[in-house]
């Protein structure tokens, strides 16, 4: 029998980094565009956030729009932080989430770039499997994501990938970015997996998933260091998937 994909994680330091509400506006924005229909307001289902850190979505999801909302993280800080906003909070693994059936829209902020694996094939694996959780749910999935297009192919989100995902290659990444700092990553040594807008499409729907909607974010300065990894483009882009096996509207 194939043996599970380990999950390769960050340190609680690593994560500490994360603990700041920069994109959270635009996530609302994009949230709040795509994801209305599909939610009652007044109703007692719950907006679900996987991999919502310290609950600052959650938490303007529910005071801006007035919709109960539930973290899921493994990061105990952040949980005990979803408590202090007065958040529903559990600290639980995205690949195994609970599930309760009051969900009705399932929220990947950020989130799917740190499930990696110790190989490519691995870590598509991981990404699938957090999404699979919610298959049989009546639920529609909102995902935010980092959009890397590259001028070659897919090459940039890869590039990235190899290097953050080796300790060598990662050594020689924090000392060059001594030197020049928009090389800094604090995911060296674990890795991260970006993609670009058509690897991300191709990935949902190979998974039996449909993107019924996709918001293009604002893009973001690439500095000439980063340029050398081919990025063409860097965004945050919203898509909303629904089952291909699901009925729901
Ligand atoms: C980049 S942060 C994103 C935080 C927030 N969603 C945002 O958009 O700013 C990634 C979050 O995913 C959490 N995380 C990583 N792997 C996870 C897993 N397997 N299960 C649950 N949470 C996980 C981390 O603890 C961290 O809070």
């Amino acid at each position: 029998m194939a043996q599970p994909v380990i999950q390769r994680k960050l340190a609680n330091v690593q994560v500490k980094e994360f603990y700041h509400d920069l994109f959270v506006d635009t996530q609302v924005k994009h949230f709040e565009l795509m994801c209305t229909p599909y939610v009652k307001v007044g109703a007692a289902d719950r907006v679900v956030d996987v991999g919502g850190g310290c609950g600052f979505f959650a938490a303007a999801v529910t005071g801006l729009l007035g919709i109960p909302t539930r973290v899921i993280d493994l990061d105990d800080t952040s949980i005990e932080q979803c408590k202090k906003l007065g958040i529903e909070a559990i600290q639980s693994d995205a690949l195994q989430p609970p599930v309760f059936g009051d969900e009705s829209v399932v929220c990947f902020n950020l989130i799917l770039h740190h499930l990696v694996g110790p190989t490519d094939k691995s870590t598509a694996q991981l990404q699938g499997t957090a999404l699979e959780a919610w298959r049989n749910q009546p639920v529609h999935l909102f995902v935010n994501e980092y959009i890397y297009d590259s001028y070659i192919s897919n090459l940039s989100g890869k590039l990235i990938y190899v290097i953050t995902s080796s300790r060598i290659l990662s050594s020689v990444g924090n000392l060059v970015a001594r030197i020049i700092p928009s090389l800094k990553a604090n995911t060296f040594g674990v890795g991260v997996r970006f993609r670009a807008t058509a690897e991300w499409l191709d990935f949902f729907e190979s998974r039996g998933w449909r993107v019924t909607a996709h918001t293009r974010g604002e893009e973001e300065f690439v500095s000439k260091a980063r340029r050398l990894l081919f990025i063409k483009s860097c965004r945050r882009d919203s898509f909303v998937l629904q089952a291909r096996n699901m009925a729901h509207s």
